[in-house]
């Protein structure tokens, strides 16, 4: 098939891009470089032996996106590209909603003036707030987002349903992420934030390194077993997989749908130093700091759903997932 990438030289959307290459995909990124750089096309192309057909060029750019859709004869679309930053989405919510939605709307447009009805969007399981029940089902209500930057996720979500509402060619999967982390085993791509991380994983993964001196862990009094919070933490990889089993059954139905992809098991922060420890091979320091506003207990996925309807299930687990963000670290710390 031929895919668009939107935000495809990103973190999730590099992995992406493998997995679809890999199983013969035509694959075409349009990316605006502004949380990535063009060497990751070079990555990709080492580790698939291919190069995707690379555009720089911004999602609310209406001319641009219907050439990009029109003149490659796209068939499908992932919709990777958004800002992702919680606390930034706080200080400047309008950037948020107009890079977000504003750019969303723009692709929706020249996807239907160009005949292209098939989306898969990047979704957050943060469009289920503060979860009434554990684990999460799709069928859990969503709302009670903390933040702008899961309030774009979710009127995006609802954009959607309503286009296939009006549309009745049109399909779109919502995928719901949890956490995801560690990176490609050739260590070529991985997530390396811009400053100092917000995430878990990579601020653990510069603690070990030795570019940031501890791990904050954001309050250990949580109803937790030993009191931090729980998240469900998923394989960039598996991820990745998820998008090209999702493309299959997008392309094949039409409608609206959302789907988990989560592990169905969660983790402590004190867990996941741990496991980190043993991946690097020496102690993480760590030190325990107030919560952190906006954050919930806990979160994991009832992953069925995928299952089910992907055939899709986690199948890396978190030493694996460790291992590998270790070794991207280490390969950005060598400049190899
Ligand atoms: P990322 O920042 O690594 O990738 C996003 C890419 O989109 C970047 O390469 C950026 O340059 C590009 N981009 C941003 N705005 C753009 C625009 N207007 N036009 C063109 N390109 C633009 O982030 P990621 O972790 O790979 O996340 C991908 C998607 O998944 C995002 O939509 C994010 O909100 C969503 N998501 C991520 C997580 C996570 O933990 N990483 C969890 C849930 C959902
Ligand atoms: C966060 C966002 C979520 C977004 C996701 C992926 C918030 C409230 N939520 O999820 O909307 O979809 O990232 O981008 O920001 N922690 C520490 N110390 C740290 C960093 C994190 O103890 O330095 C803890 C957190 O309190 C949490 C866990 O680690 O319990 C995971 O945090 P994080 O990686 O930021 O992900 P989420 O908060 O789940």
């Amino acid at each position: 098939m031929r895919v668009l990438l939107t935000g495809g030289t990103g973190f999730i959307g590099s992995h992406t891009a493998v997995e679809l290459l890999a199983a013969n995909h035509d694959v075409f990124i349009c990316d605006n470089l502004c949380n990535s750089s063009r060497e990751t096309l070079t990555a990709i192309e080492s580790i698939t032996g291919r190069r995707p057909v690379f555009f720089e060029s911004d999602i609310r750019d209406a001319r641009a996106m219907r050439g990009i859709l029109g003149d490659n004869g796209i068939e499908a679309v992932i919709h990777f590209a958004g800002l992702k930053a919680v606390g930034e989405s706080c200080v400047k919510p309008l950037a948020y909603y107009d890079n977000n939605v504003s750019g969303t709307v723009t692709l929706l447009e020249a996807m239907q003036a160009t005949g292209c009805r098939t989306l898969i969007f990047s979704s957050s399981s943060t469009v289920y707030g503060t979860p009434q029940k554990l684990p999460l089902t799709e069928d859990h209500p969503v709302g009670g987002v903390t933040n702008p930057y899961g309030r774009t996720k979710l009127i995006i979500e609802k954009i959607l349903a309503d286009l296939c509402a009006a549309d009745a060619e049109f399909s779109a999967v919502c995928l719901r992420y949890f956490n995801p982390i560690g990176a490609h085993p050739s260590g070529l791509i991985g997530e390396n934030p811009n400053g100092i991380p917000n995430n878990l994983l990579p601020y653990v993964a510069r603690v070990a390194a030795g570019v940031l001196k501890e791990v904050n862990v954001f309050g250990d009094d949580y109803p937790t077993p030993d009191g931090t919070g729980v998240r469900d933490y998923i394989h960039v990889m598996d991820l990745a997989r998820g998008h090209a089993l999702a493309l299959q059954y997008a392309a094949g139905r039409s409608g609206w749908d959302a789907i988990n992809l989560g592990t169905g098991k969660g983790y402590s922060v004190l867990e996941i130093i741990r496991a980190f420890e043993k991946a690097c091979g020496h102690p993480v320091a760590y030190r325990i700091a107030p919560r952190r506003a906006g954050d919930i207990a806990a979160n994991w996925a009832d992953p069925s759903k995928a299952q089910r309807l992907l055939g899709w299930r986690a199948e890396r687990g978190l030493e694996d997932m460790c291992a590998t963000a270790w070794n991207f670290q280490q390969r950005l710390l060598s400049g190899k």
